[in-house]
């Protein structure tokens, strides 16, 4: 486990923003044809898009080849700007359009109660038995990770692709992956600023497994970027 305290969250999006193109980089240098993505929502994960868009013109990665994921979506119509894939579609640019990029599905508005466990079971057959590269978590001050929230159903739901109802987040329902999927990432990678984010990071950093981000955990590797204030709890 790596953990990387950097002083705002200008600097924590830049060093994941560098880092992902490296390892893309290096997986496609060492012959690999598929690389694949799990992306999430939230400001500092949006933040770190934007600079992932920012910096690819300049490097030499064949983005046909790389699939980009994600590890939950909000249950709302496929233009609302409350999507996931909407601030990693504005922010990643050429790599948006060149990945092949597999969304998860929206609310039609056509049944909006049954539709979202139809279009959990739809994602878990196109995910397949796909293993991330890279799985980016943020952190909820609760702790929560993708939309799985500490001492609520989406924690106890069977499967690898659930539907979330009643999420404390809003909005309240959800497509989550669970922890069976993450965890078979090779790779998961935190980002997290904030001073309301101390408190979750010092308890998932020291495995608390009351909360969901102390349950996840890469197979090989599992990384950490905090600002100072979302660090400002961790043992010195
Ligand atoms: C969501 C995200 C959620 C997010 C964290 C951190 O659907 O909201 O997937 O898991 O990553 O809540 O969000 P912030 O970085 O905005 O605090």
């Amino acid at each position: 486990m790596t953990v990387e305290v950097l002083a705002d969250a200008e600097a924590v999006a830049d060093a994941v923003a560098v880092r992902l193109l490296d390892r893309v980089a290096a997986l496609q240098a060492s012959g690999r044809r598929e690389v694949h993505l799990a992306l999430t929502g939230g400001t500092i994960a949006t933040a770190s898009y934007e600079r992932v868009g920012a910096l690819a013109p300049g490097r030499e990665i064949n983005w046909s080849g790389v699939h980009l994921w994600w590890s939950d979506e909000r249950w709302v119509a496929a233009d609302s700007d409350e999507r996931n894939d909407h601030g990693a579609r504005s922010g990643l640019g050429v790599v948006w359009e060149q990945a092949r990029v597999h969304q998860m599905p929206a609310d039609d508005g056509v049944n909006p109660d049954s539709g979202l466990d139809a279009a959990a079971a739809d994602y878990d057959r196109e995910l397949g038995e796909t293993i991330f590269d890279i799985c980016l978590l943020g952190l909820g001050p609760d702790g929560h990770i993708a939309s799985l929230f500490p001492g609520h159903a989406s924690e106890r739901t069977p499967g690898r692709v659930i539907a979330v109802r009643q999420s404390p987040k809003p909005p309240p329902s959800r497509i989550s992956l669970t922890l069976e999927v993450i965890n078979n990432s090779v790779e998961v990678w935190f980002v997290a600023t904030g001073a309301e984010k101390a408190d979750a990071a010092a308890r998932a950093l020291n495995g608390d497994d009351a909360l969901p981000s102390g349950r996840a955990h890469g197979s090989s590797r599992t990384n950490w970027w905090l600002d100072e204030a979302a660090a400002g709890h961790l043992d010195t």
